[in-house]
């Protein structure tokens, strides 16, 4: 299956990723990752990508819709991906429609995950990430570690990431609004989207999840 994932900072595209693209065997594609990861090994896209996220902006597409597609390519993706946080706008909704044509492909269903904008706010202040696996991912009220500052799965140190602030918050949010939403209209027209409530457990949303792409089995 071919799947994008949408939804506002903090919606949990992260935390339902890793078990979606688990139940259905495909990889988990984060753009937001791929960039943290070449930040954290100081590579000249991990430079250009920096300051755009410390402020909440989106990298520009430049950057972005080369360095997606570039990961689409590799071979575990051939059958299928699951994609979190991109296409984060219109154009590169449109990047990836013509790339996918240009190989014979589709996406089968695109998941918008729905969630208050006061939950969002509570979910990104409590989040917690593992330094060696970022699908470690914890809440310091929500999901909290046995211990507290360490991963439960791998031992290591959890963080918190530098746009996690309540200020970039509210910026990422007004981006998601102006720039992310309109994404959706454009698969809307397609036949694409499929809506579900992000609240509750993470287990219940994960099933609501599996049901509305058909595979609750
Ligand atoms: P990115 O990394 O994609 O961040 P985001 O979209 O802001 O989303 P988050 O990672 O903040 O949230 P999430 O929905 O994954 O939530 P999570 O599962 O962690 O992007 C970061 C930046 O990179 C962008 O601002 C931009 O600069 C740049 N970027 C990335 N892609 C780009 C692109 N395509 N173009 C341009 N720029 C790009 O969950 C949040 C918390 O809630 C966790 O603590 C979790 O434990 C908890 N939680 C999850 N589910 C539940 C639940 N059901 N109940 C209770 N708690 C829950
Ligand atoms: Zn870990």
């Amino acid at each position: 299956m071919r799947i994008v994932l949408v939804g506002p900072p903090g919606a949990g595209k992260g935390t339902q990723a890793a078990y979606l693209a688990k139940n259905l065997s495909i990889p988990h594609i984060s753009t937001g990752d791929l960039f943290r990861a070449n930040i954290s090994q100081g590579t000249e896209l991990g430079k250009a990508a920096k300051a755009f996220m410390d402020a909440g902006n989106l990298v520009p597409d430049e950057v972005t819709i080369g360095m997606a597609k570039d990961r689409m390519a590799q071979p575990d993706a051939e059958g299928g991906f699951l994609l979190d946080g991109f296409p984060r706008n219109v154009s590169q909704a449109e990047a990836l429609d013509e790339s996918l044509k240009a190989d014979g492909q589709k996406l089968d269903a695109v998941l918008d995950l729905e969630v208050p904008e006061d939950e969002v706010v509570k979910r990104i202040a409590g989040r917690r990430i593992c330094r060696n696996d970022s699908s470690h991912v914890f809440h310091v009220a929500y999901s909290a570690p046995k211990q507290e500052g360490v991963c439960d799965t791998c031992g290591g140190e959890l963080y918190q990431r530098g746009d996690d602030t309540e200020e970039t918050v509210r910026r990422r949010l007004e981006v998601y609004h102006a720039e992310t939403e309109p994404i959706i209209d454009h698969y809307k027209a397609q036949g694409l989207v499929v809506t579900i409530s992000a609240l509750g457990k993470v287990t219940e949303v994960t099933k609501r999840a599996m049901e509305a792409l058909g595979r609750s089995d």
